[in-house]
């Protein structure tokens, strides 16, 4: 079976690592490029963090680094949550250097997308800064593209302001322009990644699946997405969950705004499941998750890290 082309952007980030780890080890992904952005961490860690990754894994897939900072607003990150490196808690080799290209991100992402002989899939799972600025630079690359599918967003209350999701209330202006885009989006927001949990008994299982396992058990003890003990938070894992295993999920296809100008609510996805703002439908949106069979996909997932 010919394997789907897909770019992940990433700012690793404890879940972003477990994500990665999934669609490297996968046998229907074909992970062309991995591409940086500031978000969890600042641009020169999740970079290191990413390489490291790479090296530890094994897969030798390029990097490209990407924006240091969001299009508008000022960058604000989520170290409190990853820890001042974005994976603290477990000892990595050293970030594979040579696997990093000197093409900045967006250019990358259009060479790799321009070359591709057959659509590709983006699956950002942090900030939209860098997809953003592909689109307003290259355009041209949408006739290649298959669809977005992100992890970022909420239908409902958020996790880093009251209504708004990190990944899009770090870059409001950037993911406005990837909603607006007009190609096919699927948003995995935290209508899912509050229900995408792994608990304890999850963690002692997966910490004997090998050195990926026993990566992701210690990253876990180090993760505040959530807590160790009532429930991990595997946010961008429920992108790639989308990729492999779209059943786990229930979608609603409507229209998604992203509000720039709330005094309160700048930052948060408007998804207008009603219809009351009359707008065409932009985007597949998981409104819900079966958590139970996504416990089970996660280890299967994991235990295939080998
Ligand atoms: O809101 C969760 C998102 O923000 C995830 O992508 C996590 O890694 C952080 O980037
Ligand atoms: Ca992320």
């Amino acid at each position: 079976m010919r394997k789907r082309p897909i770019i992940i952007d990433t700012d690793p980030g404890i879940d972003d690592a477990l994500a990665i780890a999934i669609a490297l080890f996968s046998e229907e992904l074909d992970v062309r490029l991995i591409t940086t952005v500031a978000g969890n961490v600042s641009l020169e860690n999740v970079t290191l963090n990413t390489l490291r990754l790479l090296h530890f894994f094994g897969k030798d897939v390029p990097v490209a680094k990407g924006a240091a900072k969001p299009l508008i607003v000022d960058f604000v990150d989520a170290s409190n949550v990853h820890g001042k490196t974005g994976m603290e808690g477990y000892d990595f080799p050293e970030p594979k250097e040579e696997l990093l290209l000197s093409e900045h991100a967006v250019n990358a992402m259009r060479r790799v997308i321009m070359e591709s002989p057959e659509p590709v899939t983006l699956v950002p799972i942090a900030t939209l800064t860098n997809i953003a600025l592909l689109f307003a630079m290259y355009p041209e690359v949408k006739k290649n593209i298959r669809e977005i599918v992100m992890m970022g967003g909420s239908a409902g209350r958020g996790n880093k302001g009251v209504m708004s999701e990190f990944n899009i209330a770090t870059d409001p202006e950037a993911a406005q322009m990837v909603f607006q885009s007009g190609l096919p989006i699927v948003m995995a927001g935290l209508d899912v990644g509050l229900k995408a949990l792994v608990y304890p008994e999850d963690s002692e299982e997966i910490k004997t699946m090998g050195k990926v396992g026993d990566m992701a058990y210690h990253l876990f003890k180090r993760y505040r997405g959530g807590s160790f003990q009532t429930g991990l938070k595997m946010y961008d894992s429920c992108a790639v969950a989308y990729l492999l295993c779209p059943e786990l999920f229930e979608v609603a296809e409507t229209y998604v705004g992203v509000e720039l100008h709330g005094s309160m609510t700048a930052g948060c996805t408007v998804v207008d499941l009603k219809g009351y703002l009359h707008k065409e439908p932009n985007t597949k949106v998981c409104i819900d998750i079966d958590g139970e069979k996504f416990r089970e996909w996660f280890k299967d997932s994991i235990r295939k890290c080998v």
